[in-house]
């Protein structure tokens, strides 16, 4: 496989995950970081020092155009639209602002550039790379703006087909916790919106102090598993809390099986499920006594904790799972690359 030459758009909690983890891995390179951020020196800084992962061993710096970390050089631009950013110097970007705006330009870029991939679920997208639900599907020379939906999403969506084709899903209800977002507010204020920049979202309750109080919100993670899944359409609701910690998602499930099944049957399919990911890091299977920050900087898509694996009357089943929102999200992102060539 070729190594490919990457460039971010967006150099926050995702951008810079996924820096890392290009670090570790040293598959693919990253030449070009755009950011509206000004500051080179500012994002070098943020790389280097991470309140959640910790500090970068690299040497990191940055001044104007270039951010350098060892004896890697990166080219750093400053526009606020996808599409004003001269990308000739690499074969893919990957758009992660968050901003609705750069999403819709994304397919005049990869008709410049070759591939975008979306940090996000993106109904503009020609595909949505799901690890352990899509992926078979994918085809790189068509698909050429690839969205790998939300991280929500990619933890979810593999239990749920895996559970639908062995055992048939009637209904359910999914409850995502979800850490604080950077955009949230740490005083009572307006919600802010990240796709809409200078918008306030109308879930007002968004908008409360993120440290202080579990923010129950309606989320996206359905829809978004409905463009991975269409055969689940109509079957399944859901909410979510944002919750007062820094990182590490929880999903809750609660599913009403067509067939009768006994928990050894679903844990035999979930295992099946594990054993047939391959070298991908889809899902873990745990059922170790731990709490959230224990599954830090996990790079898989969810992990699955069989401690809270019950079923009630052989039909109602609930699934608890765990996902490092940015690492485990960010790990997949770059396994996209290694799909591109
Ligand atoms: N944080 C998560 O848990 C998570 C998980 C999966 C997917 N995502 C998705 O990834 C995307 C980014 O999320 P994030 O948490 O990294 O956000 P973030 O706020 O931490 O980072 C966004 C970065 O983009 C920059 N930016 C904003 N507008 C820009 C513009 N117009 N042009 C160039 N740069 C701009 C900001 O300066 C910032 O550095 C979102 O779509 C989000 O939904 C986030």
């Amino acid at each position: 496989m070729s190594e490919l030459r990457v460039g971010l758009n967006g150099f926050g909690r995702i951008g810079r995950a996924i820096t890392r983890i290009l670090l570790q891995r040293r598959g693919h390179r990253l030449v070009h970081v755009n950011d509206i951020n000004q500051d080179t020196a500012n994002l070098a800084y943020l790389l280097k020092y991470d309140t959640t992962y910790g500090r970068l061993s690299e040497n990191v710096t940055g001044s104007e155009d270039t951010l350098t970390i060892d004896d890697q050089r990166i080219r750093v631009t400053h526009h606020a639209d996808l599409s004003e950013v001269d990308w000739r110097d690499v074969d893919v970007v990957i758009e992660a602002t968050g901003v609705s705006r750069n999403e819709q330009q994304a397919q005049s870029v990869a008709a410049r550039v070759g591939t975008v991939l979306v940090t996000h679920a993106c109904p503009s997208a020609d595909f949505t790379l799901v690890f352990g639900a899509t992926e078979t599907q994918f085809d790189p020379k068509k698909h050429r703006v690839v969205s790998t939906s939300i991280c929500d999403a990619i933890a979810i969506a593999p239990v749920v087909k895996a559970l639908r084709e062995a055992f048939g899903i009637e209904c359910g209800f999914v409850t995502t916790l979800h850490p604080w977002l950077s955009y949230q507010n740490l005083m009572d204020g307006p919600a802010r919106s990240q796709a809409y920049p200078g918008n306030v979202y109308s879930h007002y309750p968004l908008g409360r102090a993120s440290i202080g109080a579990l923010i129950p919100k309606p989320t996206t993670v359905v829809s978004a598993c409905e463009r991975i899944l269409p055969e689940i359409a109509g079957k399944l609701r859901c909410m979510s809390y944002r919750v007062p910690t820094p990182c590490v998602s929880s999903a809750d499930m609660s599913l009403h099986l067509e067939a009768s099944a006994t928990e050894a049957q679903v844990l035999e399919r979930l295992e099946a499920l594990r054993a047939s990911q391959g070298a991908r890091k889809v899902v873990r299977i745990t059922d170790e006594p731990l709490v959230s920050v224990d599954y830090l900087g996990d790079d898989h898509s969810c992990i699955i904790d069989t401690r809270w694996l019950m079923l009630n009357g052989g039909r109602q089943l609930k699934v608890v799972l765990w996902y490092d929102n940015e690492w485990g999200y960010s790990s997949r992102v770059v396994d996209a690359l290694d799909l591109l060539r």
